[in-house]
């Protein structure tokens, strides 16, 4: 005799039902969509095969396709043209600017879609960096740089974004944010804080969507170094005394012990972003035929849930929602 048989609770698919720990549903997924400017344009991204630069009549069909299905959140990122990009970045708070126009047509042609606005500086600033840059040093200002942030989310929040996501990791821009969004009447503006944002290789799809790297150095005086996870409390302890309403770790799959740890530490839901290197990683794979790309993307995703994520942002965020509706 054996008591125990742990195969008998893996028996059938009922049972295996019965017992599930983990659900990934649509609701949990947040899909991040590149911007440009004209009409009629998808422009395919190389390095992120199935991703494209959506002119904004494309993005708000993509929106659409995306909350038919399930997916009732977006995350915009605009790929400014070069001759807008500047040292102080100012495009990133015009009101009439690539962003901010998104914004507002994806909220006019979908109101009960969620719209989450990126805040940092890399991609309306001349230098590639989240901040402002001193011309003589090269350092990145944080206190200056939170002036234009605060400016930027604000656009954003007039132009309708429900959920700011400051991804920029100057210090102090959480509360900085909250103080400007609540003295200007918008207390019901979510902060998404990527608290835990590491300096990573894993971002390298993203910068050549949006033509953003840095032009000179890197960003390890404002990302987390990747050897670090105590850090990452402390980054969470000030988002939370700042006023965060939700908390990222970034990149996700590599990290989800960080996750774990978050979720433990703190009673506000977490957020991951699964970025363009990990969606790069398993398309190169499934484009060879060396990986299932349906299986793989669902596992990858309940993984992310099973390691304490509330909620994810994904490239997979439309394959997913149609593989979990069949
Ligand atoms: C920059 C930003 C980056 C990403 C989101 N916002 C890249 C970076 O820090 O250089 C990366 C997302 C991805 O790789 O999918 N503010």
């Amino acid at each position: 005799m054996m008591l125990h048989r742990p195969r008998r609770n893996r028996s059938n698919e009922v049972i295996r039902g019965m017992i599930k720990e983990t659900h990934l549903t649509p609701e949990h997924l947040i899909a991040p969509l590149f911007v440009i400017e004209g009409t009629n344009q998808m422009v395919p991204i190389h390095s992120m095969p199935g991703q494209f630069r959506f002119s904004i009549d494309e993005l708000v069909k993509e929106a659409k396709e995306l909350h038919s299905l399930g997916v009732k959140c977006v995350s915009l990122f605009p790929a400014i043209e070069d001759k807008l990009k500047t040292p102080d970045a100012k495009e990133s708070f015009n009101p009439d600017g690539l962003n901010a126009r998104a914004i507002r047509a994806v909220k006019e042609a979908l109101p009960d879609m969620v719209v989450m606005a990126d805040v940092a500086l890399d991609p309306y600033s001349s230098d590639g960096h989240d901040g402002i840059v001193d011309k003589k040093t090269g350092e990145i200002l944080n206190d200056q740089t939170l002036e234009v942030l605060a400016k930027q989310a604000l656009c954003e929040a007039q132009a309708g974004a429900d959920i700011i996501g400051p991804s920029d990791m100057m210090d102090g821009r959480v509360g900085f944010i909250r103080e400007v969004l609540d003295s200007e009447g918008f207390q019901n503006a979510l902060i998404m804080s990527y608290t835990a944002k590491y300096a990573s290789a894993y971002y390298g799809p993203f910068r050549d969507a949006l033509d953003s790297a840095p032009k000179k150095g890197d960003k390890k005086t404002y990302q987390m170094d990747f050897a670090n996870s105590t850090e990452a409390l402390r980054e969470a302890e000030l988002d939370i005394a700042e006023g965060a309403d939700m908390l990222m770790v970034k990149p996700g799959l590599p990290y989800l012990d960080i996750i774990y740890r978050l979720k433990e530490f703190s009673t506000l839901p977490i957020a991951a972003y699964n970025v363009s290197g990990e969606y790069a990683m398993v398309k190169a794979a499934v484009n060879n035929g060396w990986l299932d790309n349906d299986k793989v993307i669902i596992e990858t995703l309940t993984a992310f849930r099973r390691a304490g994520t509330d909620v994810i942002l994904t490239y997979f965020a439309k394959e997913a929602a149609k593989i979990l509706g069949r």
